[in-house]
């Protein structure tokens, strides 16, 4: 997640957009195979550009983001909710996965690792932090930094949810910026080496963990030092490093200009000594195009960004890989026109593509960011105090997508023809009867 920045929208040749346009105005209409319960084998690879377990049959990844990089370095909402509470919490509004965030810092400094839960929201003066860990999570709140997030691993998977391990910065806050230090390799806070070191130790802690099934080498790069070739150099050593430390984990790769641009490997596929475990990721808000949802024609824009989103990642599907939207999302007020413009047609591209997924984000509210207590967090799935959801229109409206709609292992026996409708949700099912695929 990010804060706006400035951004130049690239407008397509017309006709690209406009056949676009009629098609994304307000349905999409979509091959559907039958859909077949989720009891995955893990671990998990890839065949083309789908995700699969140990049988071949597709595993979509319906993810949620659930943030544990902030200044505590503790996963958000344990001083409102059990840990168990949040990860049946999560089952029940249909996820599968959590991306769940860890700076850099925790597994490569042993001072921060071996910080309790309790020091680290005394030392920030986080005293009603404290109190309400105390009561929801008591068997978590004297334990080290490191352990607390291995046991919100742990817990997930007694629930059955897979994990997907993001390092999204260096140094424990609020990410990202241009100017933050954790925005390229060589930046203040982003030595390459360390970072090898970090990755390999958190892939070599999950090894054997059968619910960490990947890891996202970096979130966001971006900043002034960015560029191409060093992305290939470290981008390609840590990739390897993970795979050699542990080769069950998916390896997942973000682009430049905070994970929106992938464009370069359309000349220069990544060249690495394994396969079958590569995917990329991309990340695409409102706010990625400014604020051109609302100062534009929406139907017009949605041709726009839906063509530059396939140029400059989208086009990965069609060369074999999978793509995993890591994070989307939207101000769940419904009162930013910008938002609420861009997620009809996010949707609607989500379901064409059948991509897997993380929303941002699952947390209500956060313990401190910014250097502001409990701040409240308008993108969240849950509410405040994370007692319930924020607005179930969200929920309802991702329904759909969180089942997957094509790939390898649906029962082949029927197909239909479903039109999704992007600003509910919903669906009518079985406008045709087609047949088997080929
Ligand atoms: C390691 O973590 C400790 C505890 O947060 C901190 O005081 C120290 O400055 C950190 N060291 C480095 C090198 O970042
Ligand atoms: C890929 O990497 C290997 C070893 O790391 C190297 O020998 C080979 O030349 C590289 N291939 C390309 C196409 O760059
Ligand atoms: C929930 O979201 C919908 C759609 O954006 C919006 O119209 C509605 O006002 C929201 N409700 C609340 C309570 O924020």
């Amino acid at each position: 997640m990010k804060i706006e920045f400035p951004y130049t929208l690239n407008i397509p040749p017309p006709n690209m957009a406009r056949s676009i346009i009629s098609f994304f105005s307000f349905l999409s209409i979509l091959s559907l195979l039958t859909l077949t319960p989720a009891v995955s084998a893990l671990p998990l690879s890839t065949s083309s550009r789908w995700i699969v377990d140990e049988s071949g049959q597709r595993v979509k990844l319906a993810c949620v983001n659930w943030v544990s990089h902030l200044d505590t370095v503790v996963a958000e909402g344990l001083s409102k909710q059990p840990v168990d509470a949040i990860a049946k919490l999560i089952v029940s509004l249909g996820f599968n996965c959590v991306r769940l965030t860890w700076p850099l810092f925790l597994a490569t400094n042993e001072t921060l690792a071996a910080v309790t839960v309790r020091q680290s929201f005394q030392s920030l003066g986080l005293l009603d932090s404290i109190s309400g860990i105390q009561s929801n999570n008591p068997a978590l709140v004297d334990l080290p930094l490191l352990k607390a997030y291995q046991a919100v691993v742990s817990s997930l998977g007694s629930n059955n949810v897979m994990v997907i391990l993001d390092n999204h910065l260096s140094k424990p806050g609020w990410c990202c910026s241009n100017t933050d230090g954790n925005g390229f390799f060589g930046d203040q806070y982003f030595n390459p080496d360390l970072w090898i070191t970090g990755l390999t130790r958190m892939a070599t802690l999950f090894k054997g963990v059968s619910n960490v099934v990947g890891m996202s080498l970096r979130n966001e790069l971006r900043g002034p030092k960015q560029n191409v070739n060093d992305w290939y150099k470290y981008m390609q050593r840590g990739a390897e490093a993970v795979h050699s430390a542990n080769a069950d984990v998916l390896v997942i790769l973000s682009g430049l200009s905070f994970d929106t641009d992938l464009s370069f490997l359309a000349k220069r596929p990544v060249n690495l000594t394994f396969a079958e475990k590569t995917v990329f990721e991309v990340h695409w808000y409102g706010f990625s195009d400014g604020q051109a949802w609302q100062s534009g024609n929406p139907n017009q824009v949605c041709g726009q960004v839906y063509n530059n989103v396939k140029r400059k990642s989208g086009f990965l599907l069609e060369e074999g890989f999978p793509l995993f939207v890591s994070e989307f999302g939207a101000d769940q007020r419904g009162t930013n026109v910008n938002d609420n413009r861009y997620l009809n047609c996010f949707m609607a591209a989500a379901a064409e593509l059948d991509v897997d997924f993380a929303l941002w984000t699952l947390v209500g509210s956060y313990y401190f960011r910014e250097g502001v207590v409990g701040m409240e967090e308008y993108y969240g799935i849950l509410n405040w105090d994370w007692s319930d959801i924020r607005n179930s229109s969200l929920t309802q409206r991702l329904s759909v997508l969180q089942s997957p709609l094509q790939g390898p292992g649906l029962s082949q026996s029927r197909m239909h023809k479903i039109i999704f409708h992007p600003a509910t949700g919903l669906c009518l099912l079985k406008v045709g009867f087609l047949g088997p695929l080929k």
